[in-house]
């Protein structure tokens, strides 16, 4: 049987962190554990959300050594328990968004069928992405650091930024810089969605 959810959640339980608690019953009533990850194109399937997330922490760990590697000195600024908390908690705010809907495609024979697939809906609490996460973690009275509040709040940045202000980019330009748990969050990110299709 598949323990993703248990494995999730004794991570997190391992940060001690004061508001665990009530994230893992936050996601619970959203509805976290059997969200897909995206509608069509990463971990789109019941449960996506979790083993995405799952990924992202394995990739997070093992390019947190590449970094300490390359940079001893910032050993303090990328603590386990920090990623573990940016990792897993990063997309949070997609548990309540997408939706099973019915679509219609053609079928080997031209003729048109029905199928499920999942829509998005952003009507809950329409906040945006990185920032929504960072909105219901301390909501739920979790205890985060700065880094963890950057890392998540910037995460999708070359996605966010196209039509921006300056202030927004130079923030994120900020945050890239002063944030190593950013840089290996975005890179653990982009591999599982894009090069492992989780
Ligand atoms: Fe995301
Ligand atoms: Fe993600």
């Amino acid at each position: 049987m598949d323990n993703s959810k248990e494995k999730f959640a004794s991570i997190l339980m391992a940060t001690k962190r004061r508001g665990v608690e009530t994230v893992l019953a936050g996601l619970e009533e959203l509805g976290f554990y059997n969200a897909p990850a995206s509608t069509r194109f990463h971990g789109s399937e019941p449960g996506g959300l979790l083993k995405h997330v799952l990924t992202v922490y394995d990739e997070a760990l093992a390019i947190r050594e590449v970094q300490l590697r390359l940079k001893p000195e910032i050993e303090a600024q990328l603590p386990p328990d920090s990623v573990a908390i940016a990792a897993l908690l990063h997309d949070v705010c997609k548990a309540e968004v997408y939706k099973e809907v019915e679509k219609f495609r053609k079928d080997a024979n031209g003729q048109w069928e029905k199928y499920k697939a999942y829509g998005v809906d952003y009507s809950s609490f329409p906040l945006g992405h990185g920032e929504k996460s960072v909105i219901r973690l301390l909501r739920w009275g979790l205890e985060m650091t700065d880094d963890e509040i950057m890392a998540i709040r910037w995460h999708m940045s070359a996605f966010d930024l196209a039509f921006q202000s300056p202030e927004i980019k130079g923030c994120h330009g900020a945050a890239s810089d002063k944030c190593p748990l950013l840089a290996g969050l975005k890179a653990a990110d982009g591999l599982a969605s894009h090069i492992m299709g989780m």
